[in-house]
């Protein structure tokens, strides 16, 4: 394939870091993936094993694997990135909230981002680290990077769960359904009916109010749901697959209007928070913020959820 360019680092060879290290890599759309840890051997091992699949997949983006240490070593490997994407950080246990981790990973994301912003100045960077919203916003404080540059996926994820829900529950196929949820990725998520559609017609036409709640539900609780049963670490399938599509939005420059978590800057009201919006990705990050209609109560959700993110997020800068 023509026109293989670019370099895009994933920090964090957990199964969701090496995940959307291979996802990144099959597209067969950069030069190089990068793929870092603090454990020493386990990048460069995953990496082997991602080139090795190269003949069989037949792709040809190299994957680089390389051990980092938290006073900046190794972080050579990743200079020049175009875009990183930010998975270290510790998953959730059975039980715990995303926000049980936030001292932790408040720790460990602080760290990687300034190394990151040495060897990379110009990078987009697209966190995943929990809780969501707090890390992208650490980030972006830890890198001096512009706002526009720094944002975090969640709202894929979380469309994307309650898209599933919905298809599985009117049996359809996932391709017919539209969904949207905005807010925090947490307890203020705010999923939005009046946007949800299967094969054009309006949800709230094919499935009782109370249906549609429960499915709602789920959705806020679809990350822990998944926790629950694996009993060690946290989904990786369709996480990864949402930050991999946001980092392929990047480097194609291709204008998607995607669930992301933003900053916001007057939109809804809402200002001066990095929080779940609908933006237009393009190579510089975020182009702009998409604004859509709400319903009263989805707006006022969307309110509560930012009020919700401000307060902790003026936490982590002590953090
Ligand atoms: C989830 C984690 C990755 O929602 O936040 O599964």
């Amino acid at each position: 394939m023509a026109g293989r360019s670019g370099k895009v680092t994933v920090v964090g060879a957990g199964f969701y870091g090496s995940t959307t290290a291979q996802r990144l890599a099959e597209y067969d759309v950069f030069d190089t993936v990068v793929l870092t840890d603090i454990v020493e051997g386990k990048p460069e091992g995953l990496a082997l094993d991602m080139n090795q699949s190269r003949p069989i997949e037949g792709f040809e983006t190299r994957v680089v694997g390389a051990t980092t240490t938290v006073d900046g070593g190794g972080y050579e490997a990743t200079a020049g990135s175009d875009i990183v994407v930010i998975t270290a950080g510790l998953p959730r246990k059975p039980g715990m909230s995303r926000m049980d981790l936030i001292e932790t990973n408040a720790r460990i994301v602080r760290g990687v981002a300034e190394n990151l912003a040495i060897h990379s100045p110009e990078a987009v960077i697209i966190v995943v680290s929990n809780p969501l919203d707090e890390m992208t916003a650490l980030t972006q404080l830890a890198s001096g990077f512009p706002k526009q540059r720094v944002l975090g996926q969640a709202g894929m994820l979380d469309t994307a769960r309650f898209t599933y829900f919905v298809a599985e529950a009117l049996a359809v196929e996932v391709g017919t359904v539209r969904t949207l949820t905005l807010g925090s990725h947490g307890d203020t998520m705010v999923p939005v009916p009046s946007r949800c559609t299967v094969g054009g017609q309006p949800l709230s036409d094919l499935m009782p109010a109370e249906r549609i709640d429960e499915l709602v539900t789920r959705t806020r609780n679809g990350g822990a749901e998944v926790v629950a049963l694996l009993k060690t670490g946290s989904a990786y399938y369709a996480p990864s697959a949402a930050a991999a599509r946001m980092a392929k939005a990047v480097a194609t420059d291709s204008g998607a209007i995607m669930p992301v978590c933003a900053w916001v800057d007057g939109e809804y009201g809402i200002s001066g928070v990095y929080l779940g919006v609908e933006a237009e990705i393009g190579s510089v990050g975020v182009r702009r913020v998409v604004e859509t209609d709400l319903t009263e109560s989805e707006l006022a959700g969307l309110r509560e959820a930012a009020e919700a993110v401000r307060a902790k997020q003026a936490d982590i800068q002590s953090l």
